[in-house]
């Protein structure tokens, strides 16, 4: 790969789908292809159709009609990190990794790729990294609905997580006010607590729980049952898969060892559904909302930022600007160093102004 000005790139999705992914192709393609004359190549499922040379040009048709669609036409894997792959299992079914960045290389010179758009969250930018050390010019857009990159204010997909986990939290509010019930919304977010804080606050939640502050669970039943003697008959926890319990440990739902993040949380929900109705002996259930959240047609602003997103990434690439994440900073659509956002998570500050307001309008944190 060569300081000449681009003329074909590749472009990826990598890591867990979220909504939007396809606005971003859209307009990385669109963008490329009227502006400037490039070629695009899509390269299926994430780094796996780097490793396996499954790659294909792209045509404004391809991109056509695929603005609100939800997923990836490209497809994504979140177990095909180049540099440790996943190649067989040994006789304890445990997995053998290979170094496969060297079959990548030859599959970008093959295809004459002059740079790689990397569409992904902090396991795919560290995959992208990885290709940056090998003098590959790699622009990153970041994605997760858990908005917890490095470098960027916003990622899109967060918004409509948030959209989606609103609703349902609304919808349990009227099934708990019925019953005199305590109802538990589990929402993802990884270890960060975006999605519960947003949609938590959105929705009125009594009760929110984040990983960034770890709950005592006298402090929570307390509340229960505070709102109970109040005349309140029932109460609306929204909690995060990250959520722990003070000194103790967050609860997993599997490991796959296959996999650059093997960790999959979950189920921190039913263990506190158990034990607030032991406790407080008022009845309580819970609903994990799971992927729903990642599914589905992007939110307006989704689509939106998407689009400014993939535009920005071509730009960036026709000023000659090398291993650059685009980013959201303020209002301003800018771009920082690809690498500052490998492998870094973006927690909620403790003191944010958004747990600041749910504070003074009396909603618990759990602490
Ligand atoms: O990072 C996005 C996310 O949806 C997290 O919120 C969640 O913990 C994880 O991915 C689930 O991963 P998987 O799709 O592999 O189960």
């Amino acid at each position: 790969m060569t300081s000449q000005p681009i003329q074909r790139l590749g472009v990826l999705t990598g890591g867990g789908d979220c909504p939007g992914l396809n606005a971003v192709i859209r307009a990385v393609t669109k963008t490329a292809l009227y502006q400037h004359d490039l070629e695009v190549f899509g390269i299926e499922d994430g780094f796996l159709g780097l490793i396996e040379n499954r790659i294909h040009r792209l045509s404004p048709d391809d991109v056509s009609n695929i603005l609100t669609l939800g997923g990836t036409i490209l497809g994504t894997s979140n177990k095909a990190d180049p540099a440790r792959y996943a190649v067989a299992e040994d006789e304890h079914g445990k997995p053998i990794f290979e170094d496969l960045t060297e079959l990548c290389l030859r599959n970008i010179r093959r295809h004459r790729l002059d740079a790689l758009i990397v569409i992904g969250g902090d396991g795919t930018m560290s995959g992208a990294a990885n290709f940056v050390n090998h003098g590959i010019n790699c622009v990153g857009v970041p994605k997760t609905i858990d908005n917890d990159l490095e470098g960027t204010d916003v990622t899109f997909g967060f918004q409509t997580a948030v959209d989606v986990a609103t609703g349902a939290l609304d919808r349990i509010h009227t099934t708990a006010a019925s019953h005199h019930r305590a109802m538990i919304v589990e929402v993802m977010g990884r270890n960060a607590g975006w999605i519960a804080l947003h949609s938590g606050v959105a929705s009125g939640a009594d009760v929110i729980l984040l990983p960034e502050i770890e709950y005592d669970i006298d402090a929570v039943c307390e509340y229960v049952r505070h709102r109970s003697r109040r005349g309140k008959r029932f109460t609306i926890l929204c909690v995060s898969e990250g959520a722990r319990p003070r000194g103790g440990q967050q609860v997993v739902a599997k490991v796959d060892p296959s996999s650059p993040d093997p960790i999959k949380l979950g189920g921190v929900g039913e263990v506190l559904a158990d034990e607030i109705q032991m406790r407080t002996k008022i009845e309580t259930r819970c609903t994990v909302l799971g992927h729903v959240q990642r599914g589905g047609t992007p939110t307006p602003a989704d689509r939106v930022l998407a689009t400014q997103f993939g535009n920005q990434a071509i730009n960036l690439l026709v000023q000659g600007k090398r291993n650059r994440l685009v980013v959201m900073q303020g209002h301003t659509v800018t771009d920082v160093d690809l690498l500052r956002a490998a492998n870094k998570q973006r927690k909620v500050p403790l003191d944010h102004p958004i747990i600041q307001a749910a504070r003074a309008i009396g909603t618990s944190f759990g602490d």
